[in-house]
């Protein structure tokens, strides 16, 4: 069975409540909380008050995706605000094994995101380590953009990497993730799909939030 993680920055942030509540109903099981710092990614979204206040009226596991620099800073602020999962991206993490033990060590799932410029060879020594895996199929920083297809061979090369050591590494796509796309990815072997312009975008999200998972079985 499939993850679907709908992503809170296609929400209306007017009534977060609101949206959060449909997600709790909905076949979602993970809810995406996307942090951008303006520096890591040229966007600014939203922190800590928002991730503090999503957790009280959530259901689902927050999967916190951190798109800042020196994320190593906050893990602690983030363990406090309620993150589940913890994700840093690879590219802004100079000692990302100590960074994964100090995740790891405050309660919460260590996860780490690669841009789609950046080989997945380059887990190859800490892939043990690591909870989550979240390949981009986008340039991150903002919702709504277009899978990016060389993404379905990153998840292929990083299935076989993950079985071959035998680890329970789930492996999560974010960026363009669509109704349409959902099957080919997790044929490809994607454990998690990420969603937020074809859920919020949507008629009626709640729906296509099912028709993801169902896609994505
Ligand atoms: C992009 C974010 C994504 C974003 C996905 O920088 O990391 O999580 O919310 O949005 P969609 O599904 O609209 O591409
Ligand atoms: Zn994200």
């Amino acid at each position: 069975m499939s993850i679907i993680s709908p992503s809170l920055l296609s929400a209306d942030f007017l009534h977060l409540e609101r949206d959060i509540n449909m997600i709790n109903d909905s076949a979602a099981n993970w809810l995406h909380c996307d942090v951008m710092d303006g520096r890591f990614v040229p966007n600014i979204s939203f922190g800590l008050p928002i991730i503090a206040a999503a957790k009280k009226a959530s259901k689902l596991p927050l999967d916190v995706h951190l798109m800042i620099v020196e994320p190593e800073k906050y893990f602690e602020a983030f363990a406090k605000a309620g993150a589940d999962h913890l994700i840093v991206h690879l590219e802004a993490s100079t000692h990302l094994h100590r960074s994964l033990q100090s995740i790891k060590a405050l309660g919460m799932k260590a996860g780490v995101a690669l841009n789609p410029h950046t080989p997945v060879s380059l887990l190859q020594d800490v892939l043990m380590d690591i909870d989550i895996v979240l390949i981009m199929s986008v340039n991150p920083g903002f919702g709504g953009q277009s899978f990016i297809e060389h993404s379905i061979k990153k998840v292929a090369e990083l299935r076989q990497m993950v079985d071959a050591i035998g680890a329970s590494t789930l492996i999560e796509v974010d960026g363009g993730v669509t109704v349409e796309n959902a099957a080919a990815i997790i044929k490809a072997g994607a454990d998690a799909l990420v969603a937020g312009n074809t859920v919020f975008s949507s008629a009626d999200p709640s729906k296509t939030i099912q028709l993801l998972s169902e896609a994505a079985k």
